[in-house]
């Protein structure tokens, strides 16, 4: 009789201990799930919940009868002249002489393709270290025609590195492996700062659209969303995010942009963070037919211009030309169509800017 009781007991126990269990799974379980929907609610527009990201809303997207073929554009390559205009880029020693008499000065030269080196103040500043002789892994990838105007041991002392996206022409590793200056701050877009850290930089941050670095008391960077996408591999799609930097030093502003194609953000950027002193933007690597006909990820000299206008600049530098075939437009073509388009879009000529590679521009004259 008792053991038949303290058995009924003990089954009444575990049931009980067993209704109280799968009621806490359950309402963990809950919890957890209104937690996730809280947090999708509350997630950017640009990221996914795979974790990856995406353009802007209302940004052109890549249509599905893109077909890219390494065998055609090989073979259009080919077609291309590949003579290069005169003065387009300026002699090794020249660009070193200017450099050096250029010290007291705020300046930008001109390194080569997205690569730009900037003084503002007390902060020496390189965009998108590019120093390869190919913008792939390893030896493949294209091969540049036109040399760094200086080459990476023969930097000044670099304070600040920023990295608009992880495409081989602007994350370079090798660059990076090199690099001189160790020390300098990164900034980098969300995803991308395992490639310094593991290259021994010491003060690496990743940022989100919208955020913002106080540099010092004069300098201050904040990160912005382009019309891109990011690629290293073969799984790695839009993985890592993409973005364009806005400097603004002692009240001007410089927009830095990534490569990105014409899309409605730049009129929301321009009305948020505009008017704008003075613009870099792609306006090389658009043409690739006749694969396709348009790159919505990369500007024409026309669509750059757009993009300055609605950002209210008032100068805007071509870059991302003249250095490396990545498309197939004839290599020379870009900074004509930006020269001549210009006063289409509120532009003087003067003011939509075509520099040599190893030119070095003063910004007491360009932030006028
Ligand atoms: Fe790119």
């Amino acid at each position: 009789m008792e053991i038949s009781l303290i058995l009924k007991l003990s089954q009444l126990y575990f049931t009980f201990s067993f209704l109280q269990v799968t009621r806490c799974v359950f309402f963990v379980f809950a919890f957890g799930l209104v937690g996730c929907l809280k947090a999708m609610e509350n997630r950017p527009y640009h990221h996914l919940p795979d974790g990856g990201f995406r353009n802007p809303e209302g940004s052109p997207e890549r249509s599905a009868s893109t077909k890219w073929s390494y065998w055609v554009f090989n073979r259009e390559k080919k077609k291309l002249d590949m003579k290069i205009g005169e003065g387009h880029a300026v002699e090794v020693q020249k660009v070193l002489e200017r450099l050096g008499q250029s010290q007291g000065e705020d300046y930008v030269l001109w390194i080569g393709h997205a690569t730009f080196l900037m003084k503002l103040g007390d902060t020496t500043l390189i965009t998108d270290p590019f120093f390869s002789q190919n913008a792939g892994p390893f030896l493949f990838g294209p091969k540049r025609y036109v040399q760094p105007a200086i080459p990476l041991n023969k930097l000044p002392k670099v304070d600040l590195v920023l990295l608009t996206h992880n495409h081989y022409d602007h994350l370079d590793l090798p660059s990076l492996t090199k690099f001189p200056s160790k020390e300098s701050k990164v900034l980098v877009p969300l995803g991308l700062s395992r490639y310094f850290v593991k290259r021994d930089f010491k003060d690496v941050s990743e940022l989100d659209w919208y955020e913002n670095v106080q540099i010092d008391k004069d300098l201050k960077i904040t990160f912005l969303p382009a019309v891109h996408w990011s690629k290293r591999t073969l799984i790695d799609t839009n993985k890592t995010l993409w973005g364009s930097f806005l400097i603004q030093h002692k009240g001007k502003k410089i927009f830095f942009s990534c490569d990105t194609g014409y899309g409605p953000i730049y009129k929301k950027l321009g009305d948020s963070y505009g008017p704008i002193d003075l613009t870099f933007i792609n306006i090389g690597a658009y043409d690739f037919r006749p694969m396709f006909d348009h790159s919505v990820y990369h500007t024409t000299p026309e669509e750059a211009l757009m993009v300055a206008r609605d950002l209210n600049s008032s100068k805007v530098i071509g870059m991302h030309w003249g250095t490396v075939v990545l498309s197939l437009e004839p290599i020379m073509e870009p900074p004509i169509r930006f020269k001549k388009f210009a006063g289409n879009y509120n532009f003087q000529t003067e003011d939509a800017i075509v520099m040599p590679i190893g030119g070095l521009e003063l910004f007491s004259q360009l932030l006028r």
